[in-house]
């Protein structure tokens, strides 16, 4: 709800607010006050990136469906994720793992499609593995490297390639580069690639170098890791293109992982720091158990059946993201003093216990609810605010696995909550954040029947041009926020809202009820200044400003 502005008067009260209305005096709860003269840098579009991995029905049954398949697809790729993934401006798409990354030889995934030999999945020992046989256990490689290319230029995303470190020597890394970006006619592998009917390199820019080599990608210390980080990249043939090296950042808060790399990597010197474009951080929000246990599995909580308590708690699980960024950036300015590596936050998202999955070859595949698009908001928001930091983001992943914004089985195709939130969110890509201060009272609710609090108005804001884009999380998941909104420098000519929101904090897509939670669009009628909305309980607002 929007009330055009008479008077502006502050409270007496401390922190309260009063709004002189038609209707009389009427106390302010909240504020938001945008501070356009305070850029914080641009927001990379890149942060609105995504994550596809050789895992459960990620790539067999979410992408790639075959050419000759009933399902309408687009040389194998399924139509219906292309058409839907061009409306959220991908940007990057990070492959083939994730964990399977340091178990894949990318020459078994080129070539003749019909000659392409069958492996074992790295996941095949999951102890959600279902006895069904199928691609989900022995890949038969018919998407590789051709095909992600193809998806990639389809759906408008740069690739982002993770390189195997644990299980190949570093040549076939280089030579994976080759295949990729040498000019063709000039080289075996280039020629290779031009056979299977890519005669142009891709001009692959992103390679990673490894992944989570604290676990399986290679159990390394972060000393062992930077040595062969150095080796790796000591010498990589850059046909011409501007490479971007990411290196296997730390898990969660692990600052010594990071810690240790940078010390080790700059022991030949401050120069080495020249190869590392990236640091990669992951973080999942999975822990509901309120503090009573870190087990990796009992810390689980249902996707979809879920208390009020273990809706604060997986928010706040989410929220750890903030103090993630700055806790490693600080750690990194240690050695790299300029800041010349940047963040990336190359795999994020819900990771709840199975259960909910719409197939069972779908491991790790789980239902994603208004609290999960909650999460992906409050997510965006924060590298939104750190965009000077954060130069790119992952979720994890892309379809049919943990924080998906699709889920898929053969015909059936929906989009999930978090779709809708990072359809609502391209509109920061590329534009500059700009600092926001949020003032709302604290919620409150109860954790293991003591008194706790959460944050009462979180988001971000970011302006091109005249255009001012705020989006704003409303954690409560009962009460609605009349909040005042302030835009320091400009005067809001009008305003449109899209709006997230359900009187079930439940709520979520399914096969059967695919459109149950959708946003709506408000159109909002504003004149001068200020203006008060109300943002909806358990609720992802975005308004679009237009400043005169
Ligand atoms: O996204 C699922 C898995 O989580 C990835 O393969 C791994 O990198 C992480 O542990």
């Amino acid at each position: 709800m929007i009330m055009e502005r008479r008077e502006f008067l502050r409270g007496a009260a401390a922190g309260s607010m009063a709004l002189l209305t038609p209707y009389g005096v009427q106390r302010m709860e909240a504020r938001v006050e945008v501070l356009l003269d305070e850029p914080i840098g641009t927001i990379s579009p890149d942060l609105y990136g995504h994550f596809a991995e050789h895992l459960g029905g990620v790539i067999y049954d979410g992408i790639w469906v075959g050419e000759n398949s009933k399902i309408p697809n687009t040389g194998g790729i399924r139509t219906a994720l292309i058409d839907h993934m061009r409306r959220i401006k991908p940007s990057v798409v990070r492959w083939p793992g994730g964990c399977f990354a340091d178990s894949y030889d990318w020459h078994d995934g080129v070539g003749p499609r019909s000659a392409r030999p069958r492996r074992t999945n790295f996941w095949i020992d999951d102890p959600s593995m279902p006895q069904i046989d199928g691609p989900h256990k022995y890949d038969p490689n018919h998407f590789g490297t051709n095909e992600f290319m193809r998806f990639c230029r389809l759906t408008g995303a740069q690739p982002y390639l993770a390189a195997n470190l644990r299980s190949l020597p570093a040549k076939d890394f280089y030579g994976w580069v080759e295949y990729c970006n040498a000019p063709a006619g000039q080289t075996t592998l280039s020629d290779l690639r031009a056979a299977g009917g890519e005669r142009e390199p891709f001009n692959v820019r992103f390679w990673g170098i490894g992944n989570e080599s604290w676990g399986c990608g290679g159990n390394f210390t972060a000393d062992e890791y930077a040595v062969e980080f150095r080796r790796f990249t000591a010498w990589v043939p850059r046909y011409g293109v501007n490479l971007a090296l990411v290196g296997a950042g730390p898990n969660g808060g692990d600052l010594e992982w990071t810690r240790r790399f940078f010390n080790k990597l700059v022991e030949k010197g401050q120069g080495q720091l020249g190869n590392l474009y990236g640091w990669a951080l992951h973080h999942y929000s999975w822990n509901v158990s309120r503090g009573q246990t870190t087990d990796w599995v009992k810390g689980k909580g249902d996707a979809l059946n879920f208390d009020l308590e273990e809706w604060y708690e997986l928010l706040r699980e989410a929220d750890r993201m903030e103090n993630l960024i700055a806790a490693h950036w600080a750690v990194m300015g240690e050695v790299d003093r300029t800041h010349r590596v940047k963040l990336i936050v190359d795999e994020w998202g819900s990771w709840h216990r199975p259960g909910t999955e719409a197939h069972p070859t779908h491991l790790l595949g789980q239902t994603s609810t208004l609290r999960d698009a909650l999460i992906a908001a409050l997510t965006l928001d924060t590298f939104n605010r750190h965009a000077d930091k954060v130069v790119m983001g992952n979720v994890a992943q892309l379809i049919n696995c943990l924080h998906s914004l699709f889920v898929a089985h053969e015909d059936k195709f929906i989009v999930t909550p978090n779709f809708h939130v990072f359809e609502m969110y391209a509109a920061h890509q590329g534009a500059t954040a700009v600092r926001t201060l949020f003032s709302a009272p604290r919620v409150s609710h109860t954790r293991l029947g003591k008194p706790a609090s959460f944050w009462g108005l979180e988001g971000s804001a970011s302006l091109r041009g005249k255009q001012l884009v705020l989006t704003v999380v409303n954690p409560h998941a009962s009460e609605a926020r009349e909040t005042e909104i302030v835009v320091r420098g400009a005067r809001v000519g009008s305003c449109q809202a899209r709006v997230l929101s359900a009187t079930d904090i439940h709520a979520h897509n399914s096969f059967t009820n695919p459109r149950a939670l959708e946003p709506r669009e408000q159109m909002v009628s504003v004149s001068g200044g200020l203006f008060v909305y109300q943002f909806l309980p358990a609720s992802v607002t975005r308004l679009q400003l237009t400043l005169t």
